[in-house]
Formats: C-alpha cells, structure tokens, sequence
C-alpha cells in the first residue's frame, strides 16, 4: 500500500469525512455494521464516522476483556451512549479472557488468543442482532505496515495479523486504514469529539496484556492498572508533553522494606516515549521530580510494589511495548 507523506490538515479532515460519510453510507444502504470499540481513538473515530453516515445501520460493542485500563469501560459507556445517544452496548467478558489466558507466557501466543477471543465474543453478540454484514475496525496505517504488509513482521497486531481466518461477516470495514495517528486525531477534532478523547493516548488492542509480561493474572492486573492511573495522573499534573505513557508489571519479584517489614514484592516500570508516528521513538525525559512523586505514589499507594523502575530504551531497538 502507497503512503502520501503529505499529512492531513484541517481541510483535509473535512474532506475525509465527506468522503468517508458518503461512501460508507453507499456501502451499508441499511445493512447492519458492528463495530468494536476499544475505549482508543481509533474505534472510537471509526464508531462517530459510522454513526454520522449511517446511525441506524451501527452497533457498536464495548467488549470489556478486564485488561482495561482503570475506569476505562464506564467512562466508554458515559461519552458514547449516555452523551451521544450511540447504540452501544457493553459486554463483560473478562473470565473468558482470563481463562484462555491461564498459563499463556508468549507474547504471540497472547496476542492470538485475545485477537481471537475478542472476534469470538463479537461473533456472539452479532448473531444475537440477527444477521450482520460488516464488521468496522479502526486499523491505522502503522499497524498495517508493522503487521507484514509489505514488511518484516514486528509483532502481531492485534487488529490486522491477530484476526482469526474464519470470520462471521461479509467484509471488514477500515476506513482509518491510510491515516497515521495525528491524522484520525484530527479527523475526530473535526467530528466534534471532546479534546481529551481526540487526545487520548494510543492503547495497544490486546490492552494491559501486553503490559503484564509472561501470563496474565486477575491479581497482576489489578496491580498494573493501579501503578498506570498513577503515573497517567502524574504526568498529567506536570503538564509534560508525552505522546504515550503507561507502566508494565515485570513479574519479576524484588526485596524491599515496607512497614519497617522486609517484602519480596512486585517489579512496575514506567514507560514514556516521544514519536511522530511510532514507528521510531524516542523515551520521555520526564523530570526526576515527577518520577520521584510516581514512584513514591506508586510504592505507597499500591500494596505488593516495593520497586518502579524508568525505561530509557528507544525504538528501535526496543518496540514501545514491552511485548
Ligand atoms: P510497538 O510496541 O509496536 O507499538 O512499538 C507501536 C504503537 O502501537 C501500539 N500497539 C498496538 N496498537 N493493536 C493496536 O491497535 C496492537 O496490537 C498494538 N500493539 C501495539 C502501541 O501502544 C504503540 O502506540
């Protein structure tokens, strides 16, 4: 696929969205579209584009996997069917998820099984609807390259190389498949989406799966997402200009002294990077201060932590997720 360097601007977002509108709403014509929404700008872009060009054809799914980040799944419902009248409904799947994950240490592994279950659980919700013609992702052009299309496979991607081969619906629908990220971003200023969904950070498809290194766990899961609101919280507060910052759980166990009381505890490494595209990346110089207040946040308000450390690694060699 051929990729213009030439970046969208305001009027090219216009003009995307008159395109796209009347083209996705010649190619439903009343048929019936489900489109998965992760809680990232992209599907979140894709969903409004499918509820503008053709509100009565979309359903969209929020299929909450428990690797979410915190808060995340209600505050999806809040802005999408609560504020914009969307139909969307939310699925709570986090047992299957789990279960299929127990004992699941490789990350390719790991990315299959949630790219499969997650077209599972939507498979299901859509036969419920009755027959579905279309299934709407919001694939973005460096997913596309990085999954092997005309490239080395870097990692699985969930939304394109995870997707199982047998697939319940006529056709996928990727409108986003030519855009780099500050692109949709600005696609979705111009559908009108509030500042800080269009600002949102990107979010891996496969979630805080990829950020529990080896097998994922309810109990590691809770520890991640409490260590990653921190950190999120901090960075915000500094007011520091990140373009994707999170924080992994190692498995890796540490001594440390909490209470006056010797612990073998939890391992959480901060991640911050700078990119235009994230394709090459550079790690965040974050203030020593705003660490020291993560850190200290980090150890004192989550039980099993007793070590946070920074990841100075750049991309490549290092990809931005840790698997
Ligand atoms: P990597 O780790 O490959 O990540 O350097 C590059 C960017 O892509 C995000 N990422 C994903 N996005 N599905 C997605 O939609 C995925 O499976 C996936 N894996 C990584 C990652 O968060 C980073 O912004």
């Amino acid at each position: 696929m051929e990729k213009n360097q030439k970046r969208m601007d305001k009027a090219g977002a216009v003009k995307f969205i008159a395109q796209q509108c009347k083209e996705l709403g010649e190619k439903l014509n009343g048929k019936k579209v489900l489109c998965a929404m992760s809680g990232g700008v992209d599907s979140a872009v894709v969903a409004t584009l499918l509820h503008k060009a053709s509100p009565g054809s979309l359903t969209a799914i929020f299929v909450d996997t428990g690797m979410m980040r915190k808060g995340e799944p209600e505050e999806v419902m809040r802005a999408f069917k609560i504020k914009r009248g969307m139909n969307l409904i939310c699925v709570n799947a986090q047992d299957r998820f789990l279960d299929a994950l127990k004992g699941v240490n490789d990350p390719e592994k790991k990315r299959k099984i949630i790219g499969e279950m997650f077209i599972r659980v939507l498979e299901e919700e859509a036969k419920k609807l009755g027959k579905v013609h279309f299934l709407a992702q919001g694939t973005i052009y460096p997913d596309v390259i990085e999954s092997g299309v005309g490239a080395n496979l870097v990692k699985t991607h969930h939304n394109v190389g995870g997707l199982p081969d047998r697939i319940d619906f006529d056709g996928l629908i990727e409108p986003l498949r030519t855009l780099y990220k500050d692109e949709v971003r600005k696609v979705g200023t111009e559908l009108g989406l509030p500042d800080n969904l269009v600002n949102r950070q990107p979010f891996p498809g496969p979630g805080l799966g990829v950020r529990v290194l080896g097998e994922v766990t309810r109990e590691k899961l809770e520890v991640l997402r409490d260590a990653d609101a921190i950190f999120r919280e901090e960075v915000v507060s500094a007011k520091l200009d990140i373009w994707q910052c999170f924080a992994v759980i190692t498995g890796c166990k540490s001594t440390g002294i909490k209470n006056g009381k010797r612990i073998y505890g939890d391992t959480i490494i901060l991640r911050g990077v700078n990119t235009m595209d994230a394709m090459v990346a550079d790690f965040s110089r974050i203030p020593y201060e705003v660490l020291a207040k993560a850190s200290t946040r980090i150890t004192t308000e989550v039980a099993s932590v007793c070590r946070v450390a920074y990841d100075i690694t750049g991309k490549p060699p290092g990809t931005i997720e840790w698997e």
